[in-house]
């Protein structure tokens, strides 16, 4: 399958930012992972501190420290507030064998609590291993740990579980809006890539769809230019000469072999007619609009890029004119621009004799 010169720009464009933001989401979503486990490592350090203050005080006085610690109220209500904070899953005290003392989970009390890797060392590996930890399967548990002290000695320790799946989810809260954004930059791009194919790839098409019919030996038309009387007016000559290539332009392109583009011209007002194809009438009135026509046409029609009519329609209007479009279906079709007047002679050499030097029949006008 060949693939037309603006699908390929299309394609190429979005390929770059589809990249760029592939590569950026990649780059954000390491940032944001770091920023969840760090802040997950933080609580958990904030919380196994709280409750160290807490239990220090507990296990340095004369009664037996494992009664007390299950007996203090204070205690508890932090280790039993401790899961609601973001993504930690338990809070327990154990000694130094690793069995459970105090748990917010009471029926964990005596059983051992098995060890799981430590979240300060998963925030020293490599982004890619972050993730890893965080995205792998069903889940981990995570910790937090603190050693509790009972006077000189290690009593035990405070153990903070941190769920790599609570982890999860709130990245993906977070990476939902970077997606939106990604999608919508995307979105962006192809559209800029479309318009701006349309807009830069329109020479190319003018001189293809001209060496089409060249190729196809199409060639025969007669392009008339008159002015039977100096036809003055005001306007820019530049944005007149384009209106009028645009114009004719079109004509040459649909007009068949041994057809007729007329150039007629009078004071204010330029016409280009022709014996084309002609228009549908229901057409007539968007027939400025941009890409309208093409859209309507470019199955049956040799077309550009669907832009010309709608310049003609800005430039003429620029210099305070007017263009209008009739047509006789299968017959022909006629443009008529009409610009401000002016005093015929500030505009002329004097000659009010028919221009009948612009007139070119020939088997090669100029075909495009
Ligand atoms: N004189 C005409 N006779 C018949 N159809 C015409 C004529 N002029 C324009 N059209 C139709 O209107 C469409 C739009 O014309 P327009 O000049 O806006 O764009 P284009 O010629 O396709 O491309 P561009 O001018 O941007 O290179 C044409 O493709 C053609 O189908
Ligand atoms: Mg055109």
């Amino acid at each position: 399958m060949r693939l037309s010169i603006r699908i390929k720009q299309i394609v190429g464009v979005t390929a770059i930012v589809g990249l760029a933001v592939v590569a950026l989401s990649a780059l954000y979503t390491n940032r944001l992972a770091n920023v969840v486990l760090r802040e997950s490592l933080s609580r958990g350090e904030m919380l196994a501190n709280t409750i160290l203050h807490r239990a220090g005080g507990i296990v340095t006085g004369d009664v037996d420290p494992y009664l007390a610690l299950r007996e203090d109220q204070g205690l508890r209500s932090i280790l039993e507030s401790s899961i609601y904070g973001d993504n930690i899953s338990f809070a327990a005290i154990v000694d130094t064998s690793g069995t459970v003392i105090v748990h917010n989970n009471r029926a964990q009390v005596g059983r051992t609590l098995a060890e799981r890797a430590d979240l300060e060392a998963v925030i020293d590996d490599t982004p890619l291993d972050k993730l890893r930890v965080i995205f792998a399967g069903d889940g981990q548990t995570l910790e937090v740990r603190e050693t509790l002290k009972r006077g000189s000695e290690d009593f035990g320790s405070i153990r903070i579980g941190v769920s790599t799946l609570l982890m999860r989810s709130q990245l993906r809260d977070l990476l939902n809006d970077a997606l939106f954004t990604g999608a919508a930059a995307l979105a962006v791009a192809v559209f800029v890539a479309g318009v701006l194919s349309q807009l830069l790839l329109r020479p190319i098409h003018v001189l293809r769809s001209g060496l089409t019919r060249l190729g196809q030996g199409e060639f025969g038309v007669t392009l008339e230019a008159l002015a039977s009387a100096p036809a003055p007016a005001i306007g820019d000559p530049d944005r007149v000469l384009q209106v009028t290539s645009n114009l004719v332009e079109n004509a040459l392109r649909l007009t068949p072999r041994g057809g007729v583009v007329r150039i007629t011209a009078a004071p204010a007002t330029l016409a280009v007619e022709d014996t084309g194809p002609g228009l549908r009438r229901e057409d007539l009135p968007r027939a400025f609009e941009r890409f309208y026509l093409y859209s309507r046409y470019s199955s049956d029609r040799p077309v550009g890029t669907g832009l010309g009519l709608s310049i003609v329609k800005e430039l003429t209007q620029g210099m305070g004119g007017s263009v209008a479009v009739e047509t006789t279906t299968d017959k022909g079709t006629r443009f008529t621009v009409r610009l401000p007047g002016a005093v015929s002679q500030d505009f002329t050499d004097g000659s009010s004799a028919p221009n009948r030097e612009l007139t070119h029949t020939a088997d090669n006008t100029s075909q495009k």
